[in-house]
Order: structure tokens, then sequence, then C-alpha cells
């Protein structure tokens, strides 16, 4: 389910993360904060975002939603489809929010991020309550899949499948709470391993730095991947799950842990923990460590994507929207000329040590733009899931000018020819400002991928290929078409 118009009410580091996520799938916001500072702090948290976003995928960015500073919660939320609400975690707060969003907007859904608050107790005094659910998501908003869903008893069951809808499109993973408890799911585990932690440092069992290296030199990576039960169901060997639990449930009765127990937040303990803290991550900032995480993140969602697993699910759903909404729609697209087929920015990894974009990558924006053409001839995803698909047989690129990171990029494709199993196309490679930085001809042969040899494209395919290739044969054949390595213009 795609959205046009968000508000956000609540513009910290939650409100800015939804924010980026927002404005990168193309929805309008408008942000209402009375923080003066407002704007700037949300300035740090997009250009983290940005510089997160250009690394997360190949696949091309869609342009940005527009997003402004509104002056009152009634003019932020007036015309929104989604309003999130990110203030502070105080029920006197939210409630007063809602009751100014009941008075402005009736019918929009309200997500609120609460860490904890039931939404029963949130929705209680609203004139408009059953749009009201808790969408619970986690820091970095912009990158992390994860958002609870959680239903208050006056919420229509309707509108959490309609944000689960509304969040799957934006790239995230929404998980239903079952049962409506404070702290839903994931903060109550972390607030038993927090409490953990504290009495830990406070027994002087070992430092900040020695629970984090304990948990991220070992658990912590079994958990990105397998969370607890499935990590557990190894731990028991071949017997699985009920050998583990045989095995270790009995010391639960020791126990180890001081779970129901805080030690006291004397300033003695947060002075030991700052201190330690400060000379674990001292020597970084914390943008800097934002960007570090970011990256470190990235990484493991992208491995996941290539094992098709957990988080890189998510990522991999996500990258199959981008690349099915590219640049070019296949409705829409004008065909009497050269189809735009890529529209997007020159991603900064995508340079080498020439500082400029690397020849590998010329070859992936002419795949992507084959990927784009298929699409309008009907070759799209569902047509590869039925076993049919293009592979392309041979290629010449041409490198004609460099292109820098962030530069602003698009490609055009001529058909030159497309009867039977073949298709040959000529992709024109620009700048924005018009320069040409490449050209690449293809050819490329229709196949069956069961038996992964030629066949014949399905009808409709066919047709609509001869149909553009024939439209194509009117125009000025491009300079460069035919020509072979090395050869004098
Ligand atoms: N920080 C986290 O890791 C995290 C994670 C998940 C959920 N949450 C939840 O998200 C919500 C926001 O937390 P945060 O960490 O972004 O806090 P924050 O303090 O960073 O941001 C809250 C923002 O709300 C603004 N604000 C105050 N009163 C307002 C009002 N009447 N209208 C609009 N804006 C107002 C503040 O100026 C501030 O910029 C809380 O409910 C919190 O529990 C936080």
């Amino acid at each position: 389910m795609t959205i046009t118009k968000a508000a956000i009410l609540g513009g910290g580091v939650i409100g800015g993360g939804w924010l980026a996520r927002l404005i990168e799938n193309g929805v309008e916001v408008s942000v209402y904060d009375p923080d003066p500072e407002a704007a700037r702090k949300l300035g740090a948290v997009l250009a983290n975002a940005d510089h997160a976003y250009s690394r997360l995928t190949l696949a091309p960015r869609g342009n940005k939603g527009a997003w402004r500073l509104a002056g009152s919660v009634a003019e932020a939320v007036t015309g929104a489809e989604l309003i999130v609400e990110a203030v502070p975690e105080r029920l006197d707060l939210k409630r007063k929010v809602y009751a100014e969003i009941d008075a402005a907007n009736p019918i929009a859904l309200i997500a609120s991020s609460t860490s904890g608050i039931m939404p029963s107790d949130l929705q209680a005094e609203m004139t408009h309550p059953g749009r009201l659910l808790v969408a619970h998501p986690f820091n970095p908003v912009y990158l992390l899949p994860c958002v609870e869903l959680v239903a208050g008893k006056k919420t229509d069951p309707a509108n959490i499948d309609r944000a689960a809808a509304i969040y799957e499109w934006l790239g995230m993973k929404p998980i239903r709470v079952r049962k409506e408890i404070e702290a839903f799911i994931a903060d109550r585990f972390l607030e038993a391993v927090w409490r953990e932690g504290l009495w830990l440092i406070k027994d002087g069992i070992g430092t900040t730095q020695d629970i984090d290296d304990a948990i991220r030199y070992g658990f912590g990576l079994r958990w990105a991947q397998m969370g607890l039960f499935e990590t557990y169901r190894l731990a028991g060997g071949e017997a699985g799950m009920r050998h583990f639990i045989a095995q270790f449930g009995p010391c639960l009765a020791w126990p180890w842990t001081k779970l129901m127990n805080v030690p006291e937040l004397t300033d003695e303990l947060v002075d030991m923990i700052s201190d330690q803290s400060d000379a674990q991550s001292g020597m970084h900032s914390i943008r800097e460590l934002e960007r570090i995480r970011d990256e470190n993140l990235i990484g493991i969602m992208q491995v996941l994507k290539v094992n098709d697993w957990g988080a890189g699910q998510t990522l991999a759903a996500y990258e199959r929207k981008l690349f099915e909404q590219g640049a070019v729609k296949p409705a829409a697209a004008d065909l009497s000329g050269p189809i735009r087929t890529v529209d997007r920015q020159v991603p900064p990894d995508w340079t080498d040590y020439n500082n400029h974009m690397n020849e590998a990558r010329y070859g992936q924006v002419f795949s992507d733009a084959t990927d784009a053409l298929m699409r309008v001839i009907g070759a799209d995803s569902d047509y590869i899931a039925n076993g049919l698909s293009y592979f392309t047989a041979e290629g010449h690129i041409r490198f004609i000018d460099e292109v820098a990171a962030l530069e602003p990029v698009y490609v055009e494709t001529q058909v030159l020819g497309g009867a039977g199993k073949k298709m040959h196309l000529f992709h024109s490679f620009h700048h924005a400002d018009g320069r040409l930085l490449a050209t690449g001809e293809y050819l490329l042969i229709h196949v069956d991928l069961n038996t992964r040899s030629a066949c014949e494209p399905a009808p409709a395919v066919a047709a609509k290929l001869a149909e553009v290739a024939a439209t194509h044969a009117t125009l000025v054949v491009p300079e460069g078409v035919g020509r072979a390595v090395g050869q004098k213009r």
C-alpha cells in the first residue's frame, strides 16, 4: 500500500529516522517540533541516512519526497494519510497531542513510536481512537527493518493490516504483537539484558567494553541472523530444541541472573558506567559512531540478502520494489524515441582509485537499463518467475567521459532489433547536463530458465518488442553502432 502524504510529530532521534525513511520512499512529509533547533538536528539525521541509503542497495533510488517544518500540530497533520507520533515518552504529552490531531484530522492513521506504553492507554481519551496503533521502530529507523505493531482495545483491526502494508512498502518487517503488553516484545527483552549489564558493571565483573565484546564477538553475531530460539535449537545438537531445554532448562532455577532486581543508579554507578564508556568509545564522535554502525548494519544486511535469510529477505523485497518502480514506468514509457531506462545518482562506493566511476559499474548501469527495457516489453519479474528471460550474449562498451560520485546520470535505450529469440539494444549513458559518458551495445538471447537454452519469447513479449523495434527503426542510427574494439572513427 502506498501513501503520498504523512505528518511527523516530534523530530528527534526517532522522528528524524522516520522522516528519512518516508522521504526516501517519495512520501511528502510535514514535521512539527517546537524545538528551535529541530531543523538542524533533522538535517544531521538526514545526512547520515542519505549516506546509508547510497550504500544500501544497487537498485535505483526513487525521487525523494519533499519535507517541511510546520508551525503547529494542526498544520502538520492537515491532509496527511499517516501521522507518526514520536514525541517524548510521556503519556500526558502524547494524549495532548492526540487531542490536537483529533480536532484537525479525524481520519488519518496514527502510529505511535512509543517504546512501551500500551496503545489502550494512549487512545483512552481520543474522540477517534480506532485509527491509533503502536508502530514501535528501532534506531536507526531509516535502516533497521523491524517495526512492532500493537493494537489497543479500541483499534480497528483493519488498521493493523493497513499499517502492515504501508510498512512493508517502506521496506520494513512489521511484527504483529499478538497481545497488548507494556514494552511489547523487543523492549522487554532488551530491558532484561540491560538490567543484567548494569549488575555486571556494579559488581565489577566486567567493564562496558568487556560486556560489549562478550556480545559482539559471540552471541550478538548469532542473534543478528537467527535470533534466540533458532540459535538454541542448534545448541541442542541433532536432538534440537527438546534436548536443549532438557540440558539447560534446570539451571534456570538456580538462577544465574538478577533479572527482577535493579541496581540503584547512584552517582557512583553512573560515573563508573560513563567513564568506562568514554574510555571505550570516547575517541569517536556520536556522528562518527552512527556512520560506523550504519555501515556495519548495511554490510550485515547485504550478506543476509545473499543468503536469502532474515533481514536480508526484507532488503531483497525492498530492492525488488525499487527496481520495479525504477526510472522507467512500463505503462507510461514513451516508446516513440529512445526510452529513458535509468535515472539515478552515482553511488559513492562506485568510484575507484582514480576517483571516478569504475569501469565495472558501467556494465552495471547498462545491465539495469536492459532490465528496465525488459520490463517495458513485459519481460518483468512475473515473466522471469514463470521461467522465461533474456540472457546477454555479447556487449561492447565505449567509455567516453568520466563521472564522479553522487553526480546525476541517466540512460536512454534504443532497440536496434527485436525479432525471434534476439534482442539488440543500444544504451546511451549521459550525465544529467547532457554529456555522453558511455555507450553500450548488447545482443540478448531469449531463454527458457528451466532448460537454460534459447527459445522464442511469449507472444505478448514478442509483439511488444517487435512494435518498439519497428518504431525505433525510424530513428537515426546512433553514432558508434557496430563498432569493434580499436576501430578508428
Ligand atoms: N530513542 C530510541 O531508541 C527509541 C526507539 C524506539 C522508540 N522510541 C520512542 O520514540 C519516541 C520519541 O523518542 P526520541 O528518542 O526520538 O526522543 P527525542 O527526545 O530525541 O525526540 C522527541 C522530540 O519531540 C519533540 N517534542 C516535544 N514536545 C512536542 C510536541 N508537543 N509536539 C511535537 N514534538 C514535540 C522534542 O522537541 C524532541 O525533538 C518516544 O516515545 C520513545 O519512547 C525511542
